[in-house]
């Protein structure tokens, strides 16, 4: 048991029309965030509002295959939101609407994504630079649907154009409910500190909608220091998220004035088997090659010696993972490692090249 307490509003968070029952949120992490892991990380308690990857807007309407299982969902995966994106103003507003004809309940639009393979087609981070192009995007979107139109985004470019805080107040003024703010800009990559500064100029910036800070939160102590650094209303954690699958459950404990437990043996196991078989019931064969990008994210928390840790990167069937986690639960604490070992696996080297 530890002890950490905050002093901050718990309350519901409004975003737009919608209530957030929490104000700690899963940031979209493509490849890992499908239903699989939002269902399994809702099931442990105090997660508020869960994103979708990204998709890009175009094959969403042209309902393609993949897009339809990246927006896939279940009664129980709620509050959630879509995450489009796109470089051409009409497909945003097409998907937009399409999705709201659909029954979903909230949009968000990339705009800060550093792969090269979305800006170039001028989406993601890209439409940071500019402001107006950035406006008419956002602008379409919010005329053409009556759900809450959310933005996430970086800190701007490179440290010379911090366009954030001018592009946060001018979309509330379009009509955006709520900005997610990665403290880093597109140049940074995945590489050095987030500014939480920067993230409390986006706070500034705005008049009343609420600022969602982001970047770095592994522990409930970052994300209470995120919030009391920045002034920000809530708080989205990404790979924080997959290192501790129970950090929002603690949240909840902090905000409930409890002290924060750890998962025993059992639940981590159970944690373990239940997010596999979400991803069966989702993705059935190809689950289990879906499944292994989590070995290493996992392998530390859920307490999985080394030699386990591997054979769950290489297993075939569900026979298989079935007998893996049998003897994770048997030999579970062997490990002395305190480091993930697959840790963090962003895109690396130059920027230009991701
Ligand atoms: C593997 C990976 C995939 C990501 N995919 C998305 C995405 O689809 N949409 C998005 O807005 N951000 C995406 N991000 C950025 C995260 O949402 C988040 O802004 C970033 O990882 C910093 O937060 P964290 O330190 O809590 O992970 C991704 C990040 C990673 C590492």
């Amino acid at each position: 048991m530890s002890s950490t307490t905050s002093k901050l509003d718990e309350s519901p968070i409004l975003i737009g029309d919608r209530e957030i029952p929490t104000r700690y949120f899963l940031a979209p992490l493509a490849g890992y965030t499908h239903l699989a892991f939002r269902r399994v990380i809702r099931e442990l308690g105090g997660l508020g509002l869960a994103t979708t990857d990204l998709v890009l807007a175009s094959q969403l309407v042209a309902e393609s295959r993949k897009s339809k299982k990246l927006i896939e969902t279940t009664e129980d995966d709620r509050p959630l939101s879509i995450q489009i994106f796109s470089g051409v103003n009409f497909e945003l507003v097409k998907a937009a609407k399409w999705l709201e004809e659909r029954g979903y309940k909230g949009i968000d639009i990339n705009m800060g994504c550093p792969m090269a393979k979305v800006n170039s087609s001028g989406g993601g981070a890209r439409l940071m630079c500019d402001t107006d192009g950035a406006c008419a995007s956002v602008q379409g979107v919010v005329d053409a649907v009556n759900v809450p139109v959310t933005v996430k985004m970086r800190l701007g470019w490179d440290r010379d154009h911090l366009t954030a805080p001018t592009l946060a107040k001018e979309f509330e003024k379009l009509g955006v409910s709520a900005i997610t703010i990665h403290g880093r800009t597109r140049q940074q990559g995945f590489h050095g500190s987030v500014n939480r500064d920067g993230i409390k100029a986006v706070v500034d910036a705005v008049d009343s909608i609420p600022v969602i800070g982001n970047g770095d939160v592994r522990t409930v102590q970052d994300a209470i220091d995120m919030r009391e650094e920045t002034g920000c209303q809530a708080v989205a954690i990404g790979r924080g998220a997959m290192l501790d699958p129970w950090i929002f459950s603690k949240l909840k404990q902090v905000a409930n004035g409890e002290q924060t437990t750890e998962p025993n043996p059992d639940q981590q196991v159970q944690f373990l088997r239940r997010h596999f078989h979400y991803m069966t019931q989702q993705y059935e064969d190809y689950s289990c090659l879906l499944f292994r990008k989590f070995a290493g994210w996992y392998g530390q928390k859920l307490g999985v010696p080394d030699d386990l840790e591997d054979r769950l990167r290489r297993f075939e069937s569900i026979e298989e993972f079935d007998s893996i986690a049998d003897e994770i639960r048997e030999r579970h604490g062997e490990r002395e490692a305190t480091v993930p070992t697959a840790l963090i696996k962003v895109p690396n080297g130059p920027v230009e090249r991701w």
